[in-house]
């Protein structure tokens, strides 16, 4: 008799993959850990189409909604480009267990709504800094001491990010053969599959 099972029902099962993701992301937007996937290298498309990476904290992490959190300065310029184009790509890495994260998903920019006023109250003071330089992020300066901070500014350029979470490209490396993972939310509606590492 022949085998007709098919050969997908007899890989190993994904459920771990998921778990060991909202594991990973919890770990990344607690203060308090040392996860090296707290400082996620950021994508998004510039405002002239050109592609833009850096590194943002991760602030947050919803496992109900899968939605996470960062934060920025309004006036960068990251916020034109989501203005044009809310996609983003968040890469994350563990070198420790050798595994790569890669989280596609579509911002939602709050600006001066009662998130940020919420976000920016349990920031601690040396945390505000970061938003009140007197001149846009990316301004040219004459000497690097010319970008003192103004308190009164206060939360004006505060801005989070919250990133609703469509899919997860899970890479992990291993002497025993590398293994990737390809995790859906569409729509609330969540699926897995294997993929070719
Ligand atoms: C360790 C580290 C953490 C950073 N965290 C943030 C952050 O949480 N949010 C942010 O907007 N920029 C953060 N930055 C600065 C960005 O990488 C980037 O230089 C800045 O936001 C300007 O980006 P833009 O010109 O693409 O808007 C961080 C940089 C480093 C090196």
């Amino acid at each position: 008799m022949t085998d007709t099972t098919d050969r997908f029902e007899k890989t190993p099962s994904l459920i771990p993959i998921r778990q060991e993701v909202i594991h990973n992301l919890t770990q990344a937007a607690d203060s308090q850990s040392k996860s090296p996937m707290r400082q996620a290298s950021v994508a998004t498309i510039g405002y002239d189409g050109s592609p833009q990476v850096r590194i943002m904290i991760v602030r947050a992490f919803e496992p109900e909604t899968m939605a996470l959190t960062v934060f920025t300065d309004a006036r960068s310029p990251k916020v034109t480009g989501l203005n044009a184009d809310a996609r983003m790509q968040l890469m994350m890495y563990d070198p420790g267990t050798r595994t790569q994260i890669r989280i596609s998903g579509q911002a939602e920019l709050h600006h001066g709504d009662d998130l940020t006023e919420k976000l920016w109250k349990g920031l601690p003071e040396y945390g505000r800094g970061d938003y009140l330089s007197r001149q846009p992020p990316g301004e040219q300066i004459a000497h690097p001491g010319d970008s003192w901070e103004d308190t009164t500014l206060g939360n004006q350029n505060f801005m989070v990010l919250r990133i609703a979470i469509q899919e997860i490209d899970w890479l992990k490396l291993s002497a025993q053969g590398h293994r990737r993972a390809l995790l859906t939310w569409d729509n609330g509606e969540y699926s897995a599959r294997w993929l070719t590492p």
